[in-house]
Formats: structure tokens, C-alpha cells, sequence
């Protein structure tokens, strides 16, 4: 399959500082990607190469197979949604959505067919003649969703569209919003620094931090699979632990060998290991290698987070089942529950 998009070595400077140092990515057709990392780490700067409101420094930017970099961000088949809806504020919701086929001279009945499609697809529909300044924070961002998608583009992108919101709204932009990129089935690059977003969005996650790419890979395959400790760490709550892969499928820490399921990495090569606080079982303490004890425990609405402190370190366990502090536990988990990554230098 052909990417769409392909960003090739991509590079940025402000200010002497490095910005953006090599960013390799392929969008494909239909593809709702996510790029997912901490405030700075270059998510906007990326989104606006793409747009074309900025430009890199070095590398190619393909759009179907063309270089793209020195094209103008109206020729460009992309269009943009913000944080900060950037609404015509004394235009109605009709004229808002109409503003880009006005433009273009579009023949009104075309225009009122088209909005009135758009309307509905953002669930607005009978909203035409309200004034955007009298909408909630929701209803303003999906008549700025139905803006940008009146044009047509072939990629969505969407920076912190949601960001405004509170969180139950949020959640429900969410669903609306994949259930949009659906229907209408185009691309869509989304940026947030929200995990939980981003892992119920996305066909792709990107992680990045600090200019670099951390891992790309499905919502799955960042939390189940996390290449390296940023990703571990920045993806869910998880027990990172430095070890030893003695061969293919076994590895130590914390004075013991257990069983996993990685290989590839050199005999005796320093690894890092994740454990994910929900896939820790608490068991009797002469049911299990590693022991110790209970440490807190308190209630998180579904689960209780407990701490068990053993010889090296604490563990940190999600569970259903009360245990009380003070208890002497055993901490148990199967081959497929840990997770080797590469250390990070
Ligand atoms: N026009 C500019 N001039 C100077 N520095 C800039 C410019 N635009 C971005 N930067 C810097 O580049 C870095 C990355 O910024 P960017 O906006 O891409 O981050 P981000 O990942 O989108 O963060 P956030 O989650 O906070 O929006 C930041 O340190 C920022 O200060
Ligand atoms: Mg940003």
C-alpha cells in the first residue's frame, strides 16, 4: 500500500534549538493516526509542516508520491482544525460552513445541499441561522469540524480539537468524532497529549518526545508491546524494571529468573522490563518468587491500587480483591504479561 503522506528525515530549528531531529512517518488512505506525546515535543510543529504553514528545515514531505514543502498551504488537499475554534464570529453557524465553497463561487444550491450534509453529519442540523458566538464549547467545535470538511480535503488535521472541552463532552466528541472520520472516510492526523484519547481514537499512535519518534504502532501494540521506557511510562501506569535477558524467552530481575515470551534480544544484553499494574496477581507469599508487603491500598472506583513493597522495590498492583496493609504477599504473573524493552541510553 501507498502512503498518502510520507514525511522523510523531517527536520526543524527554531531559535538554534532543534526542534523536530529526523521525523520518519508514513499516513495512509482512511487512516485515523494520533501523534501522542508531552507538551513541547514537537506535535504542532509537525501537524503545521504538514499544513504548510511552516517549513522544514531538511528531509522531503510526499504527498501521493510528491514533494510538497515549497507548495502554498491553499493548494495543499489538507485542512486544519484548532484547539481554539477560530470561528467567523459574525457569521451564523450557515455562513461559517459555507465559507470555504463561497469562496470558490459555488452555486448556492450547491452550497445549501452541501451544508445541510455537513450539518447533519455533525449533528447539527437546524442550527443554520444560530449565531456561532451563542453555541457551547461542542457545538462551536462541530461547526469548525463541518468547516473544514465542506472543502473536502483528503486529511483532516485536528490539533487538541477536544483540548477546550470539559470531560464528558470530551468524551463524547470522541466517539463523534471517529464516527465522522468513518462516514466520511478520510484521513485523519490528530494531535493530542491526552493517552486515554488517543489509545480509543486511533487506527496508528505515534509517540513522540522530545523531536524524536518513540514508537508507532496500533493502540495495542504501544500499551501491550512499549518499545522503550518513555513509552511505558507515558502510556498507562506500569512497573519498569531493570534486568537481564539471560536468552531467548527468559530473563532476570530481582534475584529471579522468569519465564516470558521476547526474544531477540543478546544473551545477558541489559534490558528493561514493563509490568503492568493490572496483570500482577496477589497471591499467598509461598505461592510465588517474588514477595513482600502491602504497603497502601486505596480505591479507585473499579479497582484498588495497591503497593507492595519487595526486597528492590515497589510494585505497583491493580486489582478487585482487598488486601490489607501489612499483609506479606506474592506477587504473581505469567510469561505473557512481561514485557522486555530496550534500554534507553
Ligand atoms: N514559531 C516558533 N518559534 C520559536 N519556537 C517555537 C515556535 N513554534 C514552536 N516552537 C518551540 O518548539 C517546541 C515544540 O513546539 P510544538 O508547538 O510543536 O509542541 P507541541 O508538542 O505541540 O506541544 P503542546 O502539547 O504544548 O501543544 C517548543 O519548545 C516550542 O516553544
Ligand atoms: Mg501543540
Amino acid at each position: 500500500m501507498n502512503a498518502l503522506i510520507e514525511l522523510k528525515n523531517i527536520t526543524k530549528t527554531f531559535d538554534d534549538q532543534q526542534i523536530l531531529k529526523g521525523i520518519n512517518l508514513k499516513i495512509y488512505e482512511n487512516e485515523f493516526l494520533t501523534l501522542l506525546g508531552p507538551s513541547g515535543c514537537g506535535k504542532t510543529t509537525t501537524l503545521r509542516i504538514i499544513a504548510g504553514f511552516d517549513e522544514s528545515d531538511g528531509g522531503e514531505l510526499l504527498f501521493d508520491g510528491i514533494e510538497i514543502s515549497k507548495q502554498p498551504p491553499y493548494k495543499r488537499e489538507v485542512n486544519t482544525v484548532f484547539q481554539k475554534y477560530a470561528l467567523f464570529p459574525h457569521l451564523n453557524v450557515f455562513d461559517n460552513i459555507a465559507f470555504g465553497l463561497n469562496i470558490k463561487k459555488t452555486e448556492k444550491s450547491v452550497v445549501k445541499q452541501e451544508v445541510e450534509k455537513m450539518l447533519k453529519l455533525v449533528g447539527l442540523s437546524g442550527f443554520e441561522k444560530r449565531d456561532v458566538t451563542s453555541l457551547s464549547g461542542g457545538q462551536q467545535q462541530r461547526v469548525a469540524i463541518a468547516r473544514a470538511l465542506i472543502n473536502k480535503p483528503k486529511v483532516l488535521l485536528l490539533d487538541e480539537p477536544l483540548g477546550a472541552l470539559d470531560a464528558k463532552l470530551r468524551k463524547e466528541m470522541q466517539f463523534e468524532l471517529k464516527k465522522i472520520q468513518k462516514e466520511v472516510g478520510i484521513t485523519f492526523i490528530y494531535v493530542t497529549h491526552d493517552q486515554e484519547e488517543a489509545l480509543s481514537m486511533s487506527d496508528t499512535v505515534v509517540v513522540m518526545n522530545d523531536g524524536y519518534i518513540q514508537q508507532i504502532g496500533t493502540p495495542t501494540d504501544v500499551y501491550n508491546e512499549p518499545e522503550n521506557r518513555f513509552v511505558a511510562q507515558f502510556i498507562g501506569e506500569s512497573n519498569i524494571i531493570e534486568g537481564t535477558m539471560i536468552r531467548d524467552c527468559l530473563v532476570a530481575f530481582d534475584d529471579f529468573e522468569f519465564e516470558c515470551v521476547d526474544k531477540g534480544f543478546k544473551e545477558n544484553e541489559e534490558i528493561e522490563v514493563v509490568l503492568r499494574p493490572e496483570d500482577i496477581d496477589i497471591v499467598a507469599a509461598d505461592k510465588a518468587k517474588l514477595t513482600g508487603t502491602v504497603t497502601s491500598i486505596v480505591f479507585k472506583g473499579v479497582h484498588y491500587e495497591i503497593m507492595v513493597q519487595s526486597k528492590y522495590r515497589q510494585y505497583m498492583i491493580h486489582t478487585t480483591d482487598y488486601h490489607e496493609v501489612g499483609l506479606e504477599v506474592g506477587l504473581a504473573f505469567g510469561p505473557e504479561d512481561i514485557h522486555v524493552m530496550w534500554k534507553m541510553v
